[in-house]
Protein backbone atom coordinates (compact mmCIF):
# COMPACT_ATOMS: atom_id res chain seq x y z
CA UNK A 1 0.00 0.00 0.00
CA UNK A 2 2.64 2.47 1.14
CA UNK A 3 4.63 1.32 -1.93
CA UNK A 4 1.49 1.95 -4.12
CA UNK A 5 1.43 5.75 -2.35
CA UNK A 6 4.82 6.25 -3.19
CA UNK A 7 4.85 5.61 -6.54
CA UNK A 8 1.91 7.50 -7.48
CA UNK A 9 3.76 10.51 -5.97
CA UNK A 10 5.88 11.32 -8.35
CA UNK A 11 3.93 12.43 -11.91
CA UNK A 12 4.44 10.54 -14.85
CA UNK A 13 5.74 12.39 -17.68
CA UNK A 14 3.02 12.68 -20.77
CA UNK A 15 4.60 13.49 -24.27
CA UNK A 16 1.74 15.48 -26.33
CA UNK A 17 2.22 15.39 -30.20
CA UNK A 18 -0.09 18.06 -31.65
CA UNK A 19 -0.46 21.12 -29.84
CA UNK A 20 -3.52 22.68 -31.76
CA UNK A 21 -7.21 23.02 -29.80
CA UNK A 22 -7.41 19.30 -28.30
CA UNK A 23 -3.59 19.20 -28.18
CA UNK A 24 -4.22 22.06 -26.00
CA UNK A 25 -7.07 21.16 -24.17
CA UNK A 26 -4.77 18.25 -22.98
CA UNK A 27 -1.97 20.18 -21.83
CA UNK A 28 -3.92 22.82 -19.92
CA UNK A 29 -5.33 19.81 -17.85
CA UNK A 30 -1.64 17.80 -17.44
CA UNK A 31 -0.35 20.77 -16.30
CA UNK A 32 -3.19 21.06 -13.35
CA UNK A 33 -2.92 17.41 -12.72
CA UNK A 34 -1.75 15.28 -9.75
CA UNK A 35 -0.89 12.35 -11.26
CA UNK A 36 0.81 13.38 -14.43
CA UNK A 37 2.82 16.25 -15.70
CA UNK A 38 4.02 17.44 -19.39
CA UNK A 39 7.66 15.77 -20.65
CA UNK A 40 7.24 17.87 -23.86
CA UNK A 41 5.65 18.97 -26.62
CA UNK A 42 5.74 18.22 -30.36
CA UNK A 43 4.18 20.11 -33.23
CA UNK A 44 6.10 22.62 -36.17
CA UNK A 45 3.90 25.40 -35.02
CA UNK A 46 5.35 28.60 -33.88
CA UNK A 47 2.51 28.87 -30.92
CA UNK A 48 3.54 25.38 -30.31
CA UNK A 49 7.01 26.54 -29.56
CA UNK A 50 5.86 29.44 -27.80
CA UNK A 51 3.82 27.46 -25.19
CA UNK A 52 6.31 25.11 -24.64
CA UNK A 53 8.63 27.94 -23.85
CA UNK A 54 5.96 29.73 -21.94
CA UNK A 55 5.75 26.43 -19.98
CA UNK A 56 9.25 25.30 -19.35
CA UNK A 57 9.30 22.53 -21.30
CA UNK A 58 10.83 20.89 -24.44
CA UNK A 59 10.18 21.23 -27.58
CA UNK A 60 10.08 20.04 -30.83
CA UNK A 61 9.17 20.02 -34.72
CA UNK A 62 9.44 17.02 -35.06
CA UNK A 63 7.49 14.26 -32.83
CA UNK A 64 10.48 11.37 -33.27
CA UNK A 65 13.19 14.22 -32.11
CA UNK A 66 10.90 14.57 -29.07
CA UNK A 67 10.75 11.28 -27.74
CA UNK A 68 14.04 11.25 -28.32
CA UNK A 69 14.94 14.27 -26.26
CA UNK A 70 12.49 13.43 -23.14
CA UNK A 71 11.61 10.50 -20.54
CA UNK A 72 8.28 10.71 -21.46
CA UNK A 73 6.69 7.25 -19.75
CA UNK A 74 3.13 7.38 -22.17
CA UNK A 75 1.77 9.74 -25.14
CA UNK A 76 -1.07 11.61 -26.09
CA UNK A 77 -1.24 11.69 -30.27
CA UNK A 78 -3.32 14.99 -31.16
CA UNK A 79 -2.47 15.78 -35.02
CA UNK A 80 -4.37 15.56 -37.84
CA UNK A 81 -6.23 12.13 -38.27
CA UNK A 82 -3.91 11.25 -41.30
CA UNK A 83 -0.49 11.08 -38.73
CA UNK A 84 -1.93 9.10 -36.34
CA UNK A 85 -0.61 5.59 -37.48
CA UNK A 86 2.48 6.68 -38.29
CA UNK A 87 3.54 8.86 -35.40
CA UNK A 88 1.28 6.22 -33.20
CA UNK A 89 3.75 2.86 -34.66
CA UNK A 90 6.66 5.05 -33.77
CA UNK A 91 5.78 5.33 -30.19
CA UNK A 92 4.64 1.69 -30.02
CA UNK A 93 7.84 0.62 -31.62
CA UNK A 94 9.72 2.74 -28.46
CA UNK A 95 7.65 1.00 -26.30
CA UNK A 96 5.40 3.55 -25.26
CA UNK A 97 1.74 3.37 -24.06
CA UNK A 98 -0.54 5.65 -26.29
CA UNK A 99 -3.22 7.39 -26.18
CA UNK A 100 -4.71 8.73 -29.98
CA UNK A 101 -7.32 10.80 -30.15
CA UNK A 102 -10.64 10.34 -32.33
CA UNK A 103 -10.73 9.22 -34.85
CA UNK A 104 -8.02 6.56 -34.60
CA UNK A 105 -7.11 6.98 -37.41
CA UNK A 106 -7.78 8.38 -41.36
CA UNK A 107 -8.62 5.03 -42.94
CA UNK A 108 -9.92 1.66 -41.51
CA UNK A 109 -6.88 -0.20 -42.85
CA UNK A 110 -4.27 2.31 -41.29
CA UNK A 111 -6.42 1.72 -37.84
CA UNK A 112 -5.60 -1.83 -38.34
CA UNK A 113 -2.43 -1.46 -38.68
CA UNK A 114 -1.67 0.58 -35.42
CA UNK A 115 -4.02 -2.06 -33.51
CA UNK A 116 -2.29 -5.11 -34.81
CA UNK A 117 1.25 -3.35 -34.10
CA UNK A 118 0.20 -2.60 -30.69
CA UNK A 119 -0.88 -5.93 -30.02
CA UNK A 120 2.38 -7.91 -31.69
CA UNK A 121 4.52 -5.48 -29.21
CA UNK A 122 2.21 -5.96 -26.16
CA UNK A 123 2.07 -1.45 -25.90
CA UNK A 124 -1.37 -0.41 -24.59
CA UNK A 125 -3.01 2.03 -27.15
CA UNK A 126 -6.41 3.68 -26.36
CA UNK A 127 -8.42 5.95 -28.17
CA UNK A 128 -9.67 9.44 -26.74
CA UNK A 129 -13.26 9.40 -26.85
CA UNK A 130 -13.15 10.95 -23.73
CA UNK A 131 -17.38 10.90 -23.04
CA UNK A 132 -16.44 7.30 -21.40
CA UNK A 133 -14.43 8.72 -18.98
CA UNK A 134 -17.72 10.85 -17.82
CA UNK A 135 -19.36 9.06 -14.92
CA UNK A 136 -22.92 10.03 -16.08
CA UNK A 137 -22.38 7.38 -19.30
CA UNK A 138 -20.05 4.93 -16.84
CA UNK A 139 -23.46 4.90 -14.74
CA UNK A 140 -25.76 4.81 -17.66
CA UNK A 141 -23.86 1.71 -18.75
CA UNK A 142 -23.88 -0.12 -15.31
CA UNK A 143 -27.77 0.71 -14.79
CA UNK A 144 -28.03 -1.17 -18.74
CA UNK A 145 -25.59 -4.25 -18.22
CA UNK A 146 -27.50 -4.68 -14.39
CA UNK A 147 -30.53 -5.28 -16.57
CA UNK A 148 -32.66 -1.84 -16.08
CA UNK A 149 -34.43 -1.84 -19.53
CA UNK A 150 -34.54 -5.55 -19.92
CA UNK A 151 -33.99 -6.16 -23.43
CA UNK A 152 -33.11 -3.19 -24.92
CA UNK A 153 -35.55 -2.31 -27.73
CA UNK A 154 -34.97 1.59 -29.08
CA UNK A 155 -32.65 4.64 -28.70
CA UNK A 156 -33.14 8.11 -30.49
CA UNK A 157 -30.02 10.22 -30.35
CA UNK A 158 -29.30 13.44 -30.68
CA UNK A 159 -27.04 15.95 -31.76
CA UNK A 160 -28.53 18.87 -32.94
CA UNK A 161 -26.54 22.41 -32.49
CA UNK A 162 -25.39 25.30 -34.50
CA UNK A 163 -21.82 26.08 -35.31
CA UNK A 164 -21.36 29.59 -35.61
CA UNK A 165 -20.38 30.62 -39.29
CA UNK A 166 -16.28 31.41 -38.76
CA UNK A 167 -16.48 27.70 -38.22
CA UNK A 168 -16.42 27.10 -41.62
CA UNK A 169 -13.38 29.89 -42.35
CA UNK A 170 -10.96 26.71 -42.60
CA UNK A 171 -11.63 24.88 -45.72
CA UNK A 172 -11.48 21.40 -44.66
CA UNK A 173 -14.31 21.89 -42.50
CA UNK A 174 -16.04 22.87 -45.50
CA UNK A 175 -14.68 19.77 -47.60
CA UNK A 176 -15.87 15.84 -47.39
CA UNK A 177 -14.86 14.55 -43.90
CA UNK A 178 -14.60 16.89 -42.26
CA UNK A 179 -18.00 17.46 -41.60
CA UNK A 180 -20.47 16.18 -38.64
CA UNK A 181 -20.68 12.65 -39.66
CA UNK A 182 -17.04 12.38 -38.96
CA UNK A 183 -16.53 15.00 -35.85
CA UNK A 184 -19.53 14.58 -33.79
CA UNK A 185 -21.02 11.93 -34.76
CA UNK A 186 -18.71 9.41 -34.69
CA UNK A 187 -18.71 10.63 -30.37
CA UNK A 188 -22.47 9.46 -29.99
CA UNK A 189 -22.03 6.00 -31.88
CA UNK A 190 -19.05 5.37 -29.83
CA UNK A 191 -20.98 6.05 -26.52
CA UNK A 192 -23.86 4.19 -28.24
CA UNK A 193 -21.48 0.92 -28.60
CA UNK A 194 -20.37 1.79 -25.38
CA UNK A 195 -23.59 1.36 -24.02
CA UNK A 196 -25.49 -1.31 -25.76
CA UNK A 197 -22.78 -3.04 -27.83
CA UNK A 198 -21.81 -3.79 -31.64
CA UNK A 199 -23.68 -2.50 -34.84
CA UNK A 200 -24.60 -4.89 -37.50
CA UNK A 201 -25.78 -2.57 -39.72
CA UNK A 202 -26.69 1.16 -41.01
CA UNK A 203 -29.14 2.71 -42.87
CA UNK A 204 -28.41 7.02 -43.71
CA UNK A 205 -29.54 9.89 -45.25
CA UNK A 206 -27.06 13.30 -45.54
CA UNK A 207 -27.77 16.19 -46.11
CA UNK A 208 -26.27 20.05 -46.92
CA UNK A 209 -29.65 21.35 -47.80
CA UNK A 210 -28.71 24.79 -45.34
CA UNK A 211 -24.68 25.47 -46.13
CA UNK A 212 -24.60 24.09 -49.41
CA UNK A 213 -20.91 22.83 -48.97
CA UNK A 214 -19.66 19.41 -50.19
CA UNK A 215 -19.83 18.26 -46.73
CA UNK A 216 -23.21 17.28 -44.86
CA UNK A 217 -24.54 20.23 -42.36
CA UNK A 218 -27.20 17.44 -41.35
CA UNK A 219 -27.39 13.52 -41.28
CA UNK A 220 -29.90 10.61 -39.95
CA UNK A 221 -28.90 7.08 -39.35
CA UNK A 222 -30.55 4.54 -38.51
CA UNK A 223 -28.49 1.40 -36.36
CA UNK A 224 -29.32 -1.65 -35.53
CA UNK A 225 -27.16 -3.39 -32.90
CA UNK A 226 -26.28 -7.16 -32.10
CA UNK A 227 -28.88 -7.73 -30.00
CA UNK A 228 -31.43 -6.50 -31.94
CA UNK A 229 -31.84 -3.07 -30.62
CA UNK A 230 -32.91 -0.19 -33.41
CA UNK A 231 -31.43 3.18 -33.12
CA UNK A 232 -32.15 6.51 -35.01
CA UNK A 233 -29.35 9.23 -34.64
CA UNK A 234 -29.48 12.79 -35.82
CA UNK A 235 -26.67 15.01 -36.62
CA UNK A 236 -27.38 19.09 -37.80
CA UNK A 237 -24.63 21.72 -37.61
CA UNK A 238 -26.89 24.28 -38.70
CA UNK A 239 -30.04 23.74 -36.11
CA UNK A 240 -30.93 26.11 -33.22
CA UNK A 241 -30.97 23.57 -30.77
CA UNK A 242 -29.87 22.43 -27.36
CA UNK A 243 -29.91 18.84 -27.59
CA UNK A 244 -26.76 17.53 -27.91
CA UNK A 245 -24.20 15.49 -25.80
CA UNK A 246 -21.77 18.26 -25.46
CA UNK A 247 -24.31 21.02 -23.96
CA UNK A 248 -26.34 18.57 -22.27
CA UNK A 249 -24.21 17.05 -20.28
CA UNK A 250 -21.98 20.19 -19.23
CA UNK A 251 -18.56 18.68 -19.38
CA UNK A 252 -16.40 21.82 -21.12
CA UNK A 253 -16.95 25.35 -19.60
CA UNK A 254 -16.97 26.76 -23.18
CA UNK A 255 -20.37 25.05 -23.90
CA UNK A 256 -23.44 26.65 -21.42
CA UNK A 257 -25.02 23.17 -20.07
CA UNK A 258 -28.42 23.15 -21.04
CA UNK A 259 -31.08 21.13 -18.82
CA UNK A 260 -31.82 18.62 -21.18
CA UNK A 261 -31.19 15.09 -22.62
CA UNK A 262 -29.72 13.80 -25.57
CA UNK A 263 -29.96 10.12 -25.67
CA UNK A 264 -33.31 8.50 -24.68
CA UNK A 265 -33.03 4.32 -24.16
CA UNK A 266 -36.07 1.85 -23.88
CA UNK A 267 -36.57 -1.56 -23.19
CA UNK A 268 -38.93 -4.53 -22.33
CA UNK A 269 -38.91 -3.23 -18.61
CA UNK A 270 -37.79 0.38 -18.42
CA UNK A 271 -36.49 3.83 -19.78
CA UNK A 272 -33.78 5.89 -19.82
CA UNK A 273 -32.35 9.32 -20.53
CA UNK A 274 -29.22 10.51 -20.81
CA UNK A 275 -27.10 12.83 -19.12
CA UNK A 276 -29.64 13.16 -17.17
CA UNK A 277 -29.98 9.51 -15.76
CA UNK A 278 -34.46 9.60 -14.95
CA UNK A 279 -35.87 6.51 -15.07
CA UNK A 280 -39.30 5.31 -16.11
CA UNK A 281 -40.52 2.09 -15.66
CA UNK A 282 -44.20 0.71 -14.11
CA UNK A 283 -43.91 -0.08 -10.35
CA UNK A 284 -47.61 -2.21 -10.75
CA UNK A 285 -49.58 -2.95 -13.46
CA UNK A 286 -48.10 -2.17 -16.48
CA UNK A 287 -48.97 -0.94 -20.03
CA UNK A 288 -49.94 2.09 -21.64
CA UNK A 289 -52.96 2.87 -19.30
CA UNK A 290 -50.69 3.02 -16.39
CA UNK A 291 -48.78 5.28 -14.63
CA UNK A 292 -45.32 5.51 -15.10
CA UNK A 293 -42.81 6.37 -12.00
CA UNK A 294 -39.56 8.67 -12.85
CA UNK A 295 -36.90 8.56 -10.77
CA UNK A 296 -33.82 10.54 -10.71
CA UNK A 297 -29.80 9.61 -10.46
CA UNK A 298 -28.16 12.46 -8.93
CA UNK A 299 -25.15 13.69 -11.72
CA UNK A 300 -21.72 13.31 -10.77
CA UNK A 301 -19.88 15.68 -13.03
CA UNK A 302 -16.71 15.49 -13.42
CA UNK A 303 -13.94 16.40 -16.82
CA UNK A 304 -14.14 13.61 -18.77
CA UNK A 305 -10.64 14.55 -20.07
CA UNK A 306 -8.75 14.97 -16.65
CA UNK A 307 -10.45 11.25 -16.02
CA UNK A 308 -9.03 9.83 -19.16
CA UNK A 309 -5.48 11.35 -18.41
CA UNK A 310 -5.82 9.20 -14.71
CA UNK A 311 -7.20 6.17 -16.67
CA UNK A 312 -3.73 6.85 -19.21
CA UNK A 313 -1.40 6.36 -15.87
CA UNK A 314 -3.61 4.01 -15.11
CA UNK A 315 -2.69 1.88 -18.48
CA UNK A 316 0.70 2.70 -18.60
CA UNK A 317 1.22 0.99 -14.59
CA UNK A 318 -0.54 -1.74 -15.98
CA UNK A 319 -3.36 -1.11 -13.33
CA UNK A 320 -6.13 -1.02 -15.56
CA UNK A 321 -6.99 -2.18 -19.37
CA UNK A 322 -8.12 0.49 -21.79
CA UNK A 323 -11.92 1.58 -21.50
CA UNK A 324 -11.50 2.40 -24.97
CA UNK A 325 -8.96 0.49 -26.91
CA UNK A 326 -7.89 0.55 -30.28
CA UNK A 327 -10.29 -2.31 -31.29
CA UNK A 328 -13.15 0.02 -29.83
CA UNK A 329 -11.56 3.43 -31.90
CA UNK A 330 -11.64 0.93 -34.97
CA UNK A 331 -14.73 -0.67 -34.84
CA UNK A 332 -16.08 3.28 -33.98
CA UNK A 333 -14.62 4.42 -36.92
CA UNK A 334 -15.82 1.33 -39.04
CA UNK A 335 -19.82 2.49 -37.72
CA UNK A 336 -19.20 5.95 -38.65
CA UNK A 337 -17.28 5.57 -42.08
CA UNK A 338 -20.70 3.28 -42.49
CA UNK A 339 -22.95 6.05 -42.23
CA UNK A 340 -21.11 7.92 -45.32
CA UNK A 341 -21.77 5.04 -47.70
CA UNK A 342 -25.24 4.06 -46.36
CA UNK A 343 -26.00 7.30 -47.52
CA UNK A 344 -23.99 7.53 -50.63
CA UNK A 345 -25.07 4.23 -52.07
CA UNK A 346 -28.55 4.26 -50.31
CA UNK A 347 -28.01 0.98 -49.54
CA UNK A 348 -28.23 -1.35 -45.84
CA UNK A 349 -24.34 -1.41 -45.33
CA UNK A 350 -23.95 -4.34 -43.19
CA UNK A 351 -20.95 -4.59 -40.25
CA UNK A 352 -18.54 -7.87 -39.70
CA UNK A 353 -16.97 -7.75 -36.32
CA UNK A 354 -14.26 -10.98 -37.40
N1 LIG B 1 -11.72 14.10 -28.48
C1 LIG B 1 -12.27 15.17 -29.03
O1 LIG B 1 -13.37 15.58 -28.65
C2 LIG B 1 -11.56 15.90 -30.11
C3 LIG B 1 -11.83 17.26 -30.31
C4 LIG B 1 -11.13 17.92 -31.32
C5 LIG B 1 -10.21 17.25 -32.11
N2 LIG B 1 -9.99 15.92 -31.90
C6 LIG B 1 -9.01 15.18 -32.75
O2 LIG B 1 -7.70 15.63 -32.41
C7 LIG B 1 -6.88 15.70 -33.58
C8 LIG B 1 -6.39 17.13 -33.75
O3 LIG B 1 -7.50 17.98 -33.93
P1 LIG B 1 -7.42 19.55 -33.61
O4 LIG B 1 -8.81 20.05 -33.71
O5 LIG B 1 -6.65 19.78 -32.36
O6 LIG B 1 -6.58 20.05 -34.88
P2 LIG B 1 -5.71 21.36 -35.00
O7 LIG B 1 -5.56 21.62 -36.46
O8 LIG B 1 -6.26 22.45 -34.13
O9 LIG B 1 -4.29 20.95 -34.37
C9 LIG B 1 -3.43 19.99 -34.94
C10 LIG B 1 -2.01 20.37 -34.56
O10 LIG B 1 -1.12 19.33 -34.98
C11 LIG B 1 0.05 19.94 -35.48
N3 LIG B 1 0.69 18.98 -36.37
C12 LIG B 1 0.40 18.69 -37.68
N4 LIG B 1 1.19 17.71 -38.12
C13 LIG B 1 2.01 17.36 -37.10
C14 LIG B 1 3.06 16.41 -36.94
N5 LIG B 1 3.40 15.58 -37.94
N6 LIG B 1 3.67 16.33 -35.76
C15 LIG B 1 3.31 17.14 -34.73
N7 LIG B 1 2.37 18.08 -34.83
C16 LIG B 1 1.71 18.17 -35.99
C17 LIG B 1 -0.42 21.21 -36.16
O11 LIG B 1 0.64 22.17 -36.27
C18 LIG B 1 -1.51 21.66 -35.20
O12 LIG B 1 -1.02 22.54 -34.21
C19 LIG B 1 -7.77 15.20 -34.73
O13 LIG B 1 -7.55 13.83 -34.92
C20 LIG B 1 -9.17 15.45 -34.23
O14 LIG B 1 -10.13 14.60 -34.82
C21 LIG B 1 -10.61 15.24 -30.91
Amino acid sequence: MTQNLNSLAARMPLAVLGAGAIGRMHIERISAHPEVCLAGIADPSAAARDLAASLGVPWHEDPLALLNQTAAQAVIVATPNATHTPIGLACIARGLPVLVEKPISDTLAHAQQLCDAAQAAGVPLMVGHQRRHNPILQRARELIQAGLLGQAVSATVMATWLKPDDYFDMAWRRQLGGGPVLINMIHDIDALRFLLGEVVSVQAQTSHAVRGFEVEDTASAMLRFANGALCTLNVSDAAVAPWNWDLAAGEAAHYAQQDVDSMFISGTEASLTVPQLRIYRYTGQRGWHQTLTEERTPLHRVDPYVAQLSHLRAVAEGRATPVCSGTDGLRTLQTTLAVHEAARSGTTVHLSHA
